[in-house]
């Protein structure tokens, strides 16, 4: 819905409260990925209140979320049916610790994660966000190795460019940049191959090649033969390296690769599950069977933080022993599978198989593709576009074509503009994502845009 919704309108603060809380929040508050210098520019917006896929400041301005809040809302805003499940569960147990109890929503979360994800993935270890959701497959597939008597399986194997967290592990296995540098020396090595160059451009698939990443990863898996533990693969669209596409069928190779290998493949879908590509699943379209599947952001719709590591029981068995033995798991965090989140989640899945089923994910898939061509294709601000799913990217360059100078804050002042225009977005360097929320509405797609696009044009450089 586009008219604005009254109600939600109603400043929560006057002026003078506003302003007194914006300068608690300056004194006491560190915001992540944040330059504080550059604090009184970006004056962070404090959101009061969200309906659908509209998210409202404390004064009552409304802005579209455009980035769904960090790239995951799934179901929009305060949608009446996750709500009632959290209320539900909030009046019987908010917290209980998963460490030797357990709870229905967290039993009832894990069967369905287990029926509807592929075959073979039994088992859900619960835990707090995507990074977490990573260092846990790390782990498992580093002590089966041991545990399977094969220690000499340690070598990890990650593809060019990715995410996957920020923590010191998933931190090994990120690209090269100013997120993993200056922690390079406590970083474990990883091998790393090419990524594939697939660079679709309003439907026209300008270059797409697989061979040469493909080379390169047989390569490794000869030099490091027997060695290898896993594989951690973004599948389908490296988020955070800019939307970055893989041609279809990639994943697949890449698993046949480790099949081969003898090595694990730990899917790290925390980006691109939940309807996000599409699909629930990307492995499952896709027809692949990894040995891990990392879930997050999407997994509760966007709620709340609760992350599930799935795998086999293979994996799991291999840890199932007389206690002298040591071969127990040991992790754990203090939430880990918290009733709430999986109540939230477990709603959020049904309501999501709902929509893909009906075709109404395909459906909206289809319009933002279709709106995101007509509007950015060809524009002399936009070197590149990449959509997948309701992924985008918009590559921006300045009006001669190259490219802009490393310093350049354009996609930054970009969404500055958007924001006066009431259009939340993130940038990524001189890129400018559009993810929104799964549910977003054809006319929201057409404001999302031609909102995106007017900011670009009144963003001066
Ligand atoms: C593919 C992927 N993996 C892992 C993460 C880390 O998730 P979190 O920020 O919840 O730790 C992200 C975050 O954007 C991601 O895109």
């Amino acid at each position: 819905m586009i008219l604005p919704l009254t109600e939600l309108q109603i400043p929560l603060a006057n002026s003078a409260e506003s302003a007194e809380r914006d300068a608690w929040d300056r004194e006491h508050a560190w915001h992540p990925f944040a330059q504080t210098l550059e604090r009184e520019v970006l004056r962070p917006l404090s959101i009061a209140r969200g309906k659908g896929c509209w998210l409202f400041d404390r004064e009552g301005n409304r802005y579209l979320d455009g980035n769904a809040s960090t790239w995951t809302n799934v179901h929009g805003h305060s949608e009446p049916a996750l709500n009632e499940a959290i209320v539900e569960q909030l009046d019987r147990v908010a917290h209980s610790t998963y460490l030797g109890l357990a709870h229905d929503p967290a039993t009832l979360l894990s069967k369905r994660l287990a029926e509807s994800s592929p075959s073979g993935l039994e088992k859900a270890f619960y835990s707090d966000n995507g990074s977490t959701s990573v260092e846990v497959a790390l782990k498992q597939s580093l002590r089966h190795w041991q545990l399977m008597g094969q220690s000499e399986r340690s070598v990890i194997v990650v593809m060019e460019g990715g995410y996957h967290g920020d923590t010191f592990g998933t931190m090994a296995l990120g690209a090269d940049g100013p997120f993993t540098e200056p922690w390079r020396r406590w970083s474990f090595p990883v091998r790393r191959f090419k990524a594939p160059v697939c660079l679709e451009c309003g439907g026209e698939v300008l270059h797409a090649t697989d061979a040469e990443s493909l080379d390169s990863l047989t390569r490794i898996l000869q030099e490091e033969k027997g060695r290898v533990a896993a594989l951690v693969l973004e599948p389908s669209v490296q988020g955070a390296a800019g939307m970055m596409q893989q041609p279809p069928g990639f994943a697949g190779k890449v698993e046949a690769l480790c099949r081969e290998a003898g090595a694990h493949l730990i899917l790290d879908e925390v980006f691109v599950a939940f309807g996000r590509i599409g699909s629930t699943y990307v492995c499952a379209s896709e027809g692949v069977q990894p040995d891990f599947l990392c879930l997050a952001k999407g997994l509760t719709g966007g709620y709340l933080p609760l992350a599930a590591t799935l795998t086999t029981n293979e994996v799991f068995d291999s840890f199932t022993g007389p206690f002298h033995e040591h071969k127990t798991f040991y992790h754990g965090h203090t939430y880990t599978a918290n009733p709430l989140g999986a109540a939230v989640a477990l709603r959020s899945c049904e309501l999501l198989e709902d929509r893909i089923s009906s075709g109404a994910v395909a459906k909206t898939v289809e319009v933002f593709g279709r709106v995101v061509s007509e509007t950015f294709l060809d524009h002399p601000r936009i070197r590149r576009i990449r959509q997948r799913g309701l992924t985008a990217c918009l590559d921006l360059c300045p009006e001669s074509g190259a490219s802009f100078p490393h310093e350049s804050r354009f996609a930054r002042d970009a969404c500055l503009e958007a924001r006066e225009r009431g259009l939340l977005l993130r940038p990524l360097g001189n890129s400018l994502p559009l993810v929104p929320p799964i549910v977003i509405s054809d006319e929201e797609i057409s404001f999302l845009c031609s909102t995106a696009l007017e900011a670009i044009e009144a963003t001066s450089y």
